[in-house]
């Protein structure tokens, strides 16, 4: 199967169990009712010329090469918009198509540029391969009339360029526009031999285009092509792997000549993905050999020396001695290690395992403190497992969309797309979110309700959601009493049923319409399949992990969950955040979510690792910064991960940096971390390693070396070398050792190792003897806590309140073509779309404070003030201002707070109270900043790069 994924079967290939049966050039094929006669020949390998059809877009019959002849039919049929039918006799090489072929590619090449020999897409152009295939050899209308041969070239974006000379107008872009990526950014103009692709009637740039290169791929000719491969030449080598951006986990092909990666094709085969992507894992890899790496190790004593650069040796055995020295010095919980998420599952293990079998304390955390957390915590209280319940596929059964606190097409947008298609398709939709996200309108998309809450009140909105479920009977009860715990369901619907649960009384607090919401609550109840999708606006609060309770007691009580088209889906930020939570990146958790006080999980690991375990959950990151600051944490190894700019209150967090007597900083670059660290560790990027990632669906896909570490050490080479030199012995020879050992441990990992992630391409877990290919579907027949528990989530407003001083509510989040702190993107050409973070503020405010639309404006909360660029839009409600924070040089987390979630310190990134004014100069923060130099002069760096 995966060979026929790869081939390019025309038209796309139906799926069912019936099957009609044809016979084509005398071999009889059988295929699903609705498949066209090209995919089936292309099933039994006896490939249709074509030029307009494509399998990643429906068949639009305009090239005329793919006619056939089929008995009892007059004329010659396109075979790309005939659907096979059973009996059907086909014939697809007859004197008469060959002639006609010939006819319709002279007239083709006839009005196409002949430099084929200097081409882009020289041996790599269907136009040319097809004409060869139809044995086309003069051409006998010459060049002297009217021809395209002089129109223009669209160089304006930054990764690929138009050269609409060489195109054949055979639509394939535009399609993959609309049905791939769903952004219709183009069309044909006009009609005949005047026709053309048109990007609305300015350049590619300044168009609606979002770059994902759908339409590049789909591109038969070198009209859309990669700038890199126009520069380079065609690439001669391929590795299949795994995107390092978000938690979509899109399979690519990174294709390289030498040990240059020339572009990266989405992988059709990838189940995440089929072949779709966006800018960021298709374009923005450059980051990976950007000059700002850093390749040698580095120490210094003290963080107002310069760095020394040393060998690798003398940097891992400084950061040995220190640990031994400050262990000795300040007691057995004085270290502790921060994993990421951005790294290998086999690397977060490795850190856990240093840590617990090496430092003798829990005290590991990792990044998904700061975002998903609360996911963990809420769905394994209610649930039993600490993960979502669907695979993507799964959308395309729902008929009712529910997306809170999340922005799928910016955050997620090769999901976003395919919920896109679902929604054109006539699901029903339903967003919940402060500010007005693309998909609440767009084209051919208009949610059917889009409840505006104020930030903060997701868990009061959600209890009137079920309030109004349970007083209007829409509970599903066979459901219900089937699979959930009957007590418990009614001391909760008893609870929300309460008066002050409904949207009359929550209206103040929530700010949302109780019309409205009882519609929509209504609408979900009813309307079919329904599905939640939601992400870090849900969790990054102080009742994040309410919340994710609240969403899966919704699920549980209309029944929408077991089953394809329903469930609870959170919409995981970075490549490995569901990875390294289920790695045993929590101080309170082994592999598997096991607690570290159990005695037989502990057991399990002392045996194998012949050291006793402690019992204790170890400190989370916010500890480790409180008790640095107190003086008794002085010692911390921080892989990939950049806590001085993604965890909030920035300067509390620099404080405890600079309090610790050692902190060791693993990356690919100096980040803002690093300016608090006395060792560097190089890291290696995503293409110098091997190992594995898992996205949102638990899927676990292969990452796969496609050129040498440039440091010389991959990332689980370096963390060996650390344990080693700390005394935790350590001598895997390929991470794939390190799965074994996952796999021998963790239960739900049982059945997963790299030949069976070879053999199946990948594996959602759990994956074990009971589902030896994974779990697509969770909570099939039971949950796996055995009945579904309704937990009571009572609405506890937040701390941080709107008051005289600070009377506006921040909120932040992310844009498409930026990723998180931008270490990556912006070391990218990606730059030239958002070079500065802004804050968007509705006219209402605007006005009252006299800010201009581009005025600076001083942004200040009750934890600091900085200064950046406002952007006067309707997207915010007033009384509501928004900001992305993927510039270190803006600061967005200095005036964030220190509140955080009550059940697992995930901080309140999206609520804070805060005070906006026009000013005229950068706050005291920033201008340190940038006399230190470090992170103003990277943006300035990015945008120079982007303009070479
Ligand atoms: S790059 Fe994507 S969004 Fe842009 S025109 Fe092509 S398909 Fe459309
Ligand atoms: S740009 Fe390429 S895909 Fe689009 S119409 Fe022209 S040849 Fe076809
Ligand atoms: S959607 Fe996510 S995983 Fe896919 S290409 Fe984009 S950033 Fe990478
Ligand atoms: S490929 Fe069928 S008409 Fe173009």
């Amino acid at each position: 199967m995966a060979l026929l994924q790869e081939l390019d079967t025309g038209t796309p290939i139906r799926t069912g169990a019936s099957t009609v049966t044809l016979t084509i050039d005398g071999r009889q094929v059988s295929v699903p009712p609705g498949t066209s006669v090209m995919a089936a020949a292309a099933m039994i390998d006896n490939p249709i010329p074509k030029l307009c059809a494509t399998d990643s877009v429906e068949a639009f019959g305009s090239c005329r090469l793919c006619l056939v002849e089929i008995e009892g039919r007059r004329g010659t049929p396109a075979s790309c918009t005939t659907p096979a039918e059973a009996g059907m006799i086909v014939r697809t090489k007859t004197p008469r198509l060959e002639r006609l072929r010939k006819g319709v590619m002279e007239l083709y090449i006839s009005d196409h540029p002949l430099d084929c020999l200097t081409c882009s897409a020289n041996n790599d152009c269907e136009l040319q391969a097809q004409a060869g295939n139809v044995g086309l050899r003069d051409v006998r209308y010459g060049y002297d009339g009217a021809n395209h041969l002089k129109a223009p070239t669209d160089a304006s974006n930054p990764y690929f360029t138009f050269e609409s000379s060489k195109c054949i107008v055979c639509s394939r872009c535009v399609r993959a526009c609309e049905e791939v990526q769903g952004t219709f950014a183009l069309t044909i103009l006009g009609r005949g031999f005047d026709s053309k692709v048109g990007t609305g009637g300015v350049d590619f740039l300044s168009s609606e285009c979002v770059s994902c290169g759908a339409c590049v791929q789909a591109c038969p000719t070198a009209t859309l092509n990669e700038k890199l491969v126009i520069e380079k030449g065609t690439p001669e080598r391929t590795v299949v792997t795994t995107c390092a951006y978000c938690g979509v986990g899109c399979s690519f092909k990174a294709e390289l000549k030498g040990d240059e990666v020339l572009r990266m094709v989405p992988y059709k085969a990838g189940k995440a993905n089929e072949g779709h992507s966006c800018v960021k894992g298709r374009f923005a890899y450059g980051y990976a050999t950007h000059k700002d790496r850093v390749l040698k190790p580095m120490i210094r004593e003290r963080i107002e020396n310069p760095w020394r650069e040393v060998s690798w040796d003398d940097a891992i055995a400084y950061a040995a001695n220190e640990f031994r020295r400050i262990q000795a010095k300040y007691g057995r919980d004085s270290v502790g290690a921060i994993s990421s998420s951005r790294c290998t599952n086999e690397e977060v293990f490795l850190v856990q395992k240093m840590v617990r079998a090496g430092f003798g304390n829990n005290n590991i955390d990792t990044c998904a403190r700061v975002c998903h957390s609360p996911t963990g915590f809420g769905l394994s209280k209610t649930f039993g497992t600490s993960a979502g319940t669907q695979d993507f596929r799964s959308v395309e059964k729902t008929d009712v969309v529910v997306v809170i606190g999340a922005n799928p097409t910016d955050a997620h947008p090769v999901f976003g797309s395919r919920m896109k298609k679902r929604l054109r398709a006539g699901a029903r939709l339903i967003v919940i979110d402060p500010r007005r996200i693309d998909l609440v309108k767009s084209t051919h998309i208009k949610a059917d309700y889009h409840l505006t809450l104020k930030p903060g009140a997701n868990v009061a909105v959600l209890n009137a959601l079920a309030h109004v479920i349970v007083t209007e009977g829409l509970v599903n009860e066979a459901f219900v009493r089937e699979r959930c715990d009957l007590a418990n369901f009614e001391s909760w619907a008893r609870f929300v049923a309460d008066p002050r649960h409904s949207p009359e009384a929550t209206a103040e607090q929530s700010g949302v319409d109780p019309g409205e919401l009882r519609a929509a609550a209504r609408l979900f109840a009813m309307g079919g399949n329904g599905a939640i999708y939601y992400g870090l606006g849900v969790t990054e609060h102080s009742q994040g992990s309410t919340s994710v309770m609240a969403i899966a007691n919704l699920a549980m009580a209309t029944g929408n969950i077991g089953r394809e088209g329903v469930g609870v889906n959170p919409l995981r930020g970075q490549n490995n955040v569901q990875g390294s939570c289920d790695m045993g990146s929590f101080p309170h958790e082994f592999s598997g979510y096991r607690h570290v006080s159990t005695d037989a999980v502990r057991e399990t690991f002392e045996r194998l690792w012949g050291v006793p375990l402690s019992n204790e959950p170890g400190l989370r990151i916010p500890n480790m910064i409180d008790e640095a600051i107190d003086g008794s944490f002085k010692w911390l190894y921080v892989q990939g991960e950049d806590i001085a700019q993604s965890d909030p209150d920035t300067k509390h967090i620099t404080s405890g940096l600079r309090a610790m007597e050692c902190v060791i900083v693993q990356d690919l670059f100096l980040n803002e971390t690093a300016r608090y660290a006395h060792v560097f560790l190089p890291g290696a990027s995503f293409l110098e390693k091997d190992g594995t990632f898992t996205n949102a669906e638990r899927r676990i896909n292969r990452v796969r070396k496609a050129i040498p570490p440039l440091a010389g050490m991959a990332d689980w080479e370096t963390t060996m070398a650390l344990a080693n030199a700390i005394g935790v012995p350590m001598s895997y020879t390929h991470p794939s050792e390190i799965m074994d050992e996952v796999a021998a441990t963790t239960p739900t990992f049982k059945g997963v190792s790299y030949a069976r992630l070879d053999e199946l391409g990948s594996i959602q877990w759990p994956c074990n003897d009971t589902a030896p290919t994974g779990t697509p579907v969770m909570h099939v027949d039971r949950f796996v806590r055995g009945k579904g528990q309704f937990m009571l989530t009572e609405f506890v407003a937040t701390e941080e309140r709107v008051g005289p001083r600070f009377p506006l509510l921040l909120t932040t989040g992310r844009i498409l073509s930026q990723y998180n702190v931008g270490a990556q993107t912006r070391r990218t050409a990606s730059a030239v779309w958002h070079s500065e973070d802004v804050l968007e503020i509705h006219p209402f405010d605007a006005e009252q404070r006299g800010v201009r639309d581009g005025d600076l404006v001083a942004l200040k909360s009750r934890s600091g003030e900085i200064s950046l660029h406002a952007k006067i839009t309707e997207r915010v409600q007033p009384g509501i201002v928004y900001t992305t924070f993927h510039h270190a040089e803006t600061g967005a987390n200095v005036v964030t707070t220190d509140y955080s979630d009550w059940a697992t310190n995930c901080p309140e990134y999206k609520v804070t109270a805060v005070q906006v004014r026009r000013t005229n100069h950068f706050s005291d923060w920033q201008l340190r900043d940038r006399e230190e130099g470090v992170s103003l002069r990277r943006t300035e760096k990015a945008l120079a790069d982007a303009a070479e």
